[in-house]
């Protein structure tokens, strides 16, 4: 828990680094700059050096785990939705807290992917040190990788603040691999963050482009659409069984979003 809060307060004080992650073609070269600079930025924040590690080891707490999740609410709903499935996709899972969770909760194979290195570098060491087991597996993908797993291969898909972070593009393109490669009875749960009607403010590096995508110091940071526009948009391919809100910690209002969905 400690190590989630220090990490979330530090994330508008990332400084950028320039090397580019994803292919240049990609696109047609199109938005490359803006996704290259959020997986830059995504890779500083799961960064963790050695004396962190060792640190964290000294006082880690064998039910930490539980507190990895952002939230009790959500960690909740993800475990008791995916928890007895057979095989289940964490993507985009970040340093992995629902992977660990599901894998601690009884799920006896967790798959939990993430582009970035420092992610999965901080899920593996994360998963051996509360003891998540042999079938949680953690791997660094390409963006590619989605697109190449087989049809209907898991019974339970997890994305969390993902789809809402990235390029429109991007985002469709997981989406409807998301529901390819679930079985036709998977459960599948995709979370977002809250909506929210920015506007720009320079004073503190808010910019807001295109109407709904807010850049944060040049970062993007969040496509911002409404329950209703989601559900647009995860309807092509899924019923929307159901909306839970839940918050974060220190937030007034429930405002996430939690999206239940079963395949068409
Ligand atoms: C806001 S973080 C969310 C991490 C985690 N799921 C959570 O809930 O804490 C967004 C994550 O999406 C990952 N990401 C960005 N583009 C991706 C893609 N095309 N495929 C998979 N993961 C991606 C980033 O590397 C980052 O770890």
């Amino acid at each position: 828990m400690v190590f989630r809060y220090k990490r979330e307060r530090n994330y508008d004080k990332i400084v950028l680094f320039t090397g580019a992650v994803y292919p240049n073609d990609f696109f047609g070269g199109k938005e490359v700059d803006s996704y290259n600079n959020a997986l830059n930025f995504w890779n500083q924040v799961f960064e963790m050096s050695d004396e962190e590690k060792e640190q964290f080891l000294k006082e880690i707490d064998p039910n930490g785990w539980k507190e990895l999740a952002p939230s009790e609410k959500l960690r909740d709903i993800v475990t008791e939705h995916l928890s007895g499935c057979e095989k289940v996709l964490d993507y985009g899972c970040g340093e992995g807290w629902a992977g660990i969770s599901l894998s601690k909760s009884g799920c006896k194979d967790v798959t939990a992917v993430d582009v970035v290195e420092n992610a999965i570098k901080l899920a593996a060491f994360l998963g051996e040190a509360y003891g998540a087991g042999e079938g949680f597996k953690a791997e660094c993908v390409s963006t590619d990788w989605i697109a190449e797993e087989k049809d209907a291969s898991y019974d339970g898909i997890f994305c969390s603040n993902v789809i809402d972070v990235i390029p429109e593009e991007i985002a469709n393109d997981i989406i409807k691999n998301i529901a390819r490669i679930a079985t036709q009875d998977a459960k599948i749960i995709i979370s977002m963050n809250y909506y929210s009607k920015e506007e720009s403010n320079p004073e503190k590096g808010i910019e807001v482009k295109n109407g709904n995508e807010v850049y944060v110091n040049g970062v993007l940071r969040m496509v911002s659409r409404s329950d209703e526009e989601w559900s647009g948009i995860l309807g092509k391919h899924f019923n929307v069984e159901k909306i839970e809100h839940f918050s974060w910690p220190g937030e007034t209002k429930e405002a996430r979003r939690i999206f239940v969905l079963r395949k068409i």
